[in-house]
C-alpha cells in the first residue's frame, strides 16, 4: 500500500500522498490542501519546502554525503575535471573520451566574446565588483544571440547556448578582473585545456607570459568540481524559478550569480578572507570572535561556518581543507591565514554553542584561502564560485525546462492593513 499522512482540519480529514524518493527519502505531497480546506502551508526560507523533484544531486545533510548522478563528491573531485563533471551534470552520464572531447571542443569555438562586450566593459567605474560586471555581461547575451531567448526552438539550439555560456563565462570573469587592475585584457588561447586557458586570460601580463603549472590547474579543477552543484540553494533555486517563467538561459543564470553573490551564500569566501584579516589585525584575538558570533545581540556571524542542510561536516569541506594544506606546500606558500583558520576552526568545533547548533565548516571556510595562495584577490572568490556552479544552474534550468516545470510562485499570508477609505492628500 502507498504511504500517505492524515490531515484532520475543522471535522475534515483528508489523505495526502507520500513521494519517496531513489533513496528512500520521503516528502508530503502537499498540492491539494489548498483546494480541499482553504489552507496553504507557510515556511519562511523554505526550510522544510521541496520545491521540485530532480534527478542531478542528492545530498544528505545529516550524514554528510553529497553525490551527483550518483557519484560521489570525493571521487568525482579526486578523479574527474571540471569539463567531465560539467558534462555528468549536464547530460546525466559520465562521458566517454570522445564525448569529452566533443564536448570540450564545442566549448572552445565559443571562449571568444564579441569585441562590442568591451566597450560594454569600460563603461563600468574600475573598482566596480566583478560579481555586477560578470551577471550583467551574462545577461547581455541574449542581445547579441537573440535567438537564445527562445530555447523551445530546437534542442540543438539549447546545445549551443550551453557550449556559449560555459566558453564565454571564462572570459568574462577574467576580463572583469583585468578591468579591475586596469590591464590589458588577454584573448582566449583555445590550445590550451579549460582552467588553463582561463587562469592565463587572469595573470598573463605584457611583461608576464604565462606558464603552465599542474599544480594550479589541478587546484582550479578541483576547487570548480566542488562547488559544481548543490541542489535547491538560494542561486539554484533562483535559476529555476526565473527559468520557470519561460526566460532564457543567460537572464536565468545572471539572476544565480546575483543570489549567490550575498554573503549568507556564495559571498561568505569572500567574507572569511575579511573576516580572518580582521582577526588578525586585531592580535589574532579568537576567543573576541567566538563571543561576538554567540552574542545575540551583535550582528557578528562566524562566516564560513553553518549550512542550511549539513548538520553534519560540509563533506567538500573536508576536501577543500586537505587541498588548502596541499596546494599551499606544493607553491612553497606559508599563509599565517591558514594557521589562523585552523584554530578558529579547532575552538569553535569544541564551543558548546556551535556544537549545540551543529555548527561546522562549510565549503567556503577554506576556499578562499587557496584561492589566495593561487594569486585570486578576495572580490574574485565569488566569481570563482560561480565560475563552480555554473554548469550546476545550467543542468537544473535543463531539467527544469525538460520536466515542463510550472510556473514558481509562491503564496503568502497577509499580515498588512484590512481594507481602508481613501485619504485626499490635503487632509492626511
Ligand atoms: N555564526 C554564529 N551563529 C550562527 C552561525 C554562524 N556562522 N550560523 C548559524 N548560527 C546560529 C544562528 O544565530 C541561529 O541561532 P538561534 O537558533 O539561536 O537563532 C542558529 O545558528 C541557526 O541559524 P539560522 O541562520 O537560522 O540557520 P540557517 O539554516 O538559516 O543558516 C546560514 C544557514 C545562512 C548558512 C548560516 O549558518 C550563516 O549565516 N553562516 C555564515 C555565512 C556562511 O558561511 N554562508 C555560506 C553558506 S554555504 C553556501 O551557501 C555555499
Amino acid at each position: 500500500m502507498s504511504k500517505k499522512v492524515t490531515l484532520n482540519y475543522e471535522g475534515k480529514e483528508i489523505d495526502l500522498p507520500i513521494i519517496t524518493g531513489s533513496e528512500n527519502e520521503n516528502a508530503i505531497d502537499i498540492s491539494k490542501i489548498r483546494s480541499e480546506t482553504g489552507l496553504i502551508t507557510l515556511d519562511k526560507g523554505y526550510k522544510n519546502t521541496g520545491s521540485t523533484t530532480s534527478k542531478i544531486t542528492y545530498l544528505d545533510g545529516e550524514k554528510g554525503i553529497l553525490r551527483h548522478r550518483g557519484y560521489s563528491i570525493e571521487e568525482l573531485a579526486s578523479k574527474s575535471t571540471f569539463t567531465e563533471v560539467s558534462y555528468l551534470l549536464i547530460y546525466g552520464e559520465l562521458p566517454n573520451i570522445k564525448q569529452l572531447e566533443d564536448f570540450e571542443n564545442r566549448i572552445r569555438v565559443h571562449t571568444l566574446v564579441h569585441e562590442d562586450f568591451k566597450i560594454i566593459l569600460e563603461g563600468y567605474p574600475s573598482k566596480a565588483h566583478p560579481m555586477g560586471i560578470l551577471s550583467s555581461l551574462i545577461t547581455s547575451l541574449t542581445a547579441f544571440y537573440p535567438e537564445s531567448l527562445d530555447p523551445s526552438r530546437s534542442k540543438n539550439l539549447v546545445d549551443i547556448s550551453i557550449a556559449r555560456i560555459l566558453g564565454k563565462f571564462p572570459t568574462f570573469a577574467a576580463w572583469s578582473y583585468k578591468k579591475r587592475n586596469g590591464h590589458p585584457i588577454i584573448y582566449p588561447d583555445n590550445k590550451l585545456d579549460y582552467c588553463s586557458n582561463f587562469l592565463r586570460m587572469m595573470f598573463e601580463l605584457p611583461s608576464e607570459p604565462f606558464k603552465q603549472n599542474s599544480v594550479i590547474t589541478d587546484a582550479l579543477n578541483k576547487l570548480l568540481i566542488l562547488h559544481a552543484d548543490h541542489e535547491q540553494n538560494c542561486s539554484t533555486s533562483t535559476v529555476r524559478i526565473v527559468g520557470s517563467a519561460q526566460s532564457s538561459i543567460y537572464p536565468s543564470i545572471s539572476a544565480g550569480i546575483n543570489a549567490l553573490w550575498g554573503p549568507l551564500h556564495g559571498g561568505a569566501n569572500q567574507a572569511v578572507i575579511e573576516m580572518l584579516d580582521r582577526i588578525t589585525k586585531d592580535g589574532n584575538n579568537i576567543d573576541k570572535y567566538i563571543k561576538k558570533a554567540k552574542d545575540k545581540n551583535d550582528p557578528f556571524r562566524l562566516m564560513g561556518f553553518g549550512h542550511r542542510v549539513y548538520k553534519n561536516f560540509d563533506p567538500r569541506a573536508k576536501i577543500i581543507k586537505k587541498a588548502a594544506d596541499n596546494v599551499l606546500e606544493k607553491l612553497g606558500v606559508n599563509d599565517p591565514v591558514l594557521d589562523l583558520a585552523k584554530k578558529l576552526e579547532k575552538i569553535a568545533l569544541e564551543d558548546q554553542y556551535f556544537v549545540d547548533k551543529k555548527l561546522y565548516p562549510n565549503v567556503d571556510f577554506y576556499s578562499g584561502i587557496i584561492y589566495k595562495a593561487l594569486g585570486f584577490p578576495p572580490e574574485m572568490f565569488t566569481v570563482m564560485f560561480a565560475f563552480g556552479r555554473l554548469p550546476g544552474w545550467i543542468s537544473q534550468w535543463k531539467e527544469m525546462r525538460e520536466n515542463k516545470e510550472p510556473l514558481g510562485r509562491p503564496r503568502q499570508i497577509y499580515t498588512g492593513e484590512n481594507a481602508r477609505k481613501y485619504i485626499d492628500i490635503t487632509k492626511r
